[in-house]
């Protein structure tokens, strides 16, 4: 056995023995990382994989972070938000299709007629399903008061991605102000844990300047912060951006894939129990990306509900995929896919995070 399979076999980690399993030297190493992963998936919580229906509600945002396409300042980005009717068929959808959970996302708002919008909508969601679809939320930093509404409305997991754990980079990233502090981002990360949500995080993998080094910090900030959830995806340059102006030292888009994949596999031995989503970002980058993500430990994907006619505005990077499919079309696609990995979708499942149950049990 070599040095690099002898670390496959632990799952705890130093920095450096995290950076080691982020740069092996050859092609085996690597394909051995992500088939353990996937063998400690299968092991640890089974091969199931769960739906999540993505509702992008709105791409109206406040903030103005560098890298995203629907950032405030790109004023040539038309703005759209949904109609209450067309999230709820939406809904209505992956629920008769079985999909068990719906995601939505939008940009960041915190207006209470937006506030209340969504309180609503999460009620009427859970009408239509009998209180079946499960619902995360990905709607950015909230109060308190705000989270504690949306979840006695029924939303029961939440997102905010950390987007890199080093304050250096974020600093750079994001511009100088009080929308766009790292520390208000860690506060709002664990209001989400306080008011009760399974808790989900993630990172950019591949963003100009980051290194190897700083993607181990990440994975031992998700670690140390014991979320129940992770979405990390490649960074993917999109004009319209600030951050265009760096695509020229940026890592080739197969290295950061690679390297994506090499992220959720180390995250998978070192959580073996938490969720872990093929992200839309790593089929951008290979058209059979989230199928590798799956094979590599992932264990959420998430079909695109929202009307095609929304989804060109919802461009957080280029090359997004599915612009043109609607859900129905969408879901027969994502299940031949998911069947080629060697696992098996769950229809009508939640698919909780188990090791939010055991977080919760070691509370009491
Ligand atoms: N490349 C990759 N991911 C991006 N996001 C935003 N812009 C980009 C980009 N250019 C991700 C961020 C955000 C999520 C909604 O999309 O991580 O949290
Ligand atoms: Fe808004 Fe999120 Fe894009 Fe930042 S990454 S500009 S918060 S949608
Ligand atoms: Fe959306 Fe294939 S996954 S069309």
């Amino acid at each position: 056995m070599n040095k690099y399979e002898s670390l496959l076999n632990k799952n705890d980690f130093t920095r450096e023995e995290i950076i080691a399993l982020l740069s092996p030297t050859t092609k085996d190493d690597h394909e051995l990382l992500l088939e353990k992963a996937g063998m400690v998936r299968n092991e640890t919580i089974g091969n199931n994989v769960y739906f999540r229906g993505l509702i992008e509600y709105s791409n109206i945002c406040a903030k103005n972070c560098y890298y995203c396409g629907i950032r405030r300042g790109n004023e040539k980005q038309g703005r759209y938000t949904m109609t209450d009717q067309e999230v709820l068929d939406c809904a209505k959808f992956a629920y008769d299709e079985g999909y068990g959970s719906l995601v939505i996302q939008a940009g960041e708002v915190s207006s209470k007629d937006f506030t209340d919008k969504i309180e609503y909508l999460l009620k009427e969601i859970k009408k239509l399903s009998n209180g079946k679809l499960g619902i995360t939320l990905s709607l950015g930093e909230q109060t308190s008061d705000v989270l504690k509404k949306w979840f006695e409305a029924g939303g029961h997991r939440y997102l905010i991605r950390i987007e890199t754990s080093n304050k250096d980079l974020y600093a750079r990233y994001h511009p100088n102000d009080e929308l766009h502090s790292y520390d208000e981002r860690l506060r709002a990360l664990n209001r989400v844990k306080d008011n009760g949500f399974q808790t989900g995080t993630g990172v950019m993998i591949g963003l100009p300047r980051q290194n190897v080094g700083h993607l181990a910090d990440d994975l031992l900030f998700i670690k140390k912060f014991d979320v129940d959830m992770v979405g990390m995806g490649p960074y993917i340059e999109s004009d319209d951006t600030p951050m265009y102006e760096d695509r020229n030292i940026l890592i080739s888009k197969k290295d950061r894939f690679e390297l994506s994949l090499r992220m959720v596999a180390v995250l998978r031995l070192m959580m073996p129990d938490i969720n872990i989503a093929a992200t839309t970002a790593m089929q951008t980058l290979d058209p059979v990306g989230r199928e590798k993500a799956i094979k590599a430990g992932a264990n959420v994907i998430m079909p695109n509900l929202t009307p095609v006619k929304y989804r060109e505005s919802y461009l957080l990077y280029e090359g997004k995929p599915c612009l043109d499919e609607e859900a129905e079309k969408c879901k027969g696609c994502i299940m031949a896919r998911i069947k080629s990995t060697g696992t098996v979708v769950a229809l009508n499942e939640w698919g909780d995070s188990n090791h939010f149950f055991k977080r919760k049990n070691s509370d009491k």
